[in-house]
């Protein structure tokens, strides 16, 4: 979420429900996890440590901060763009002829950022792809795009952000596995054991 001025910002339609079903899961698994959580209705789940932000800025500063890490996970709806300055006072309608312009700037890419090579680069870094048309096509490009090992193409059409249901294709280095309509419990279930497979 990005703020315009104290009272608007811009977002979109995640609810958060699939990234914490994924955090859940792993610590069903055993894991350790750090849940760092963009604006959302939903509780902190149980055995994980939630850290909540507001921006995208944000949420690289605190996820930087739970390094280091075997995994890192990419799920959040990250805003591509912000404001470019927050206005301190709330906005007012003056009477302008023209409606005022927005202007953007762009957020850090906080997947590309883990994914680079270095030593703090957590083993694994998987990016979902939050996509409508060409799911495989477009998803694979990310992957490569952004240097992660694995990509989670998302179809987001119909009521996949905000809803229960998902259908992605895991998408790791040349293997697709097609993971169809089913629950965000079921999908954050069959990563998080495909992840324990890959440390075993
Ligand atoms: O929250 P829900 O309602 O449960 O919905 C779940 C979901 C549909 C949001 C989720 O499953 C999903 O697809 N998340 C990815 C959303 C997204 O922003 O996709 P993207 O294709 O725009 O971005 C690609 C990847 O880059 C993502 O891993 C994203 O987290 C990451 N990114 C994007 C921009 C940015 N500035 N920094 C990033 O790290």
């Amino acid at each position: 979420m990005e703020a315009i001025d104290p009272v608007r910002f811009l977002s979109n339609r995640s609810s958060g429900k699939q990234g914490y079903a994924i955090a859940s899961a792993l610590a069903a698994f055993g894991a350790k996890v750090t849940l760092v959580s963009g604006p959302t209705a939903l509780n902190d789940p149980a055995n994980v440590s939630t850290v909540r932000v507001e921006s995208a800025r944000e949420m690289l500063e605190a996820c930087q901060s739970a390094l280091p890490a075997d995994v890192f996970i990419g799920v959040a709806a990250v805003a591509d763009w912000r404001p470019a300055s927050t206005a301190p006072q709330k906005l007012k309608l003056k009477g302008q002829a023209v409606v005022p312009p927005l202007e953007l700037v762009e957020n850090p890419d906080i997947l590309a950022t883990f994914a680079k090579a270095g030593p703090s680069r957590p083993r694994l870094v998987i990016g979902f792809a939050a996509e409508t048309q060409e799911i495989e096509g477009h998803g694979e490009a990310k992957r490569v795009k952004k240097s992660c090992d694995w990509i989670v193409a998302n179809d987001v059409s119909g009521d996949v952000m905000g809803g229960n249901h998902n259908a992605v294709t895991l998408i790791s280095d040349g293997v697709n596995e097609v993971w169809s309509h089913t629950t965000k419990d079921i999908i954050a279930h069959k990563l998080a054991a495909k992840i324990a497979d890959f440390f075993a």
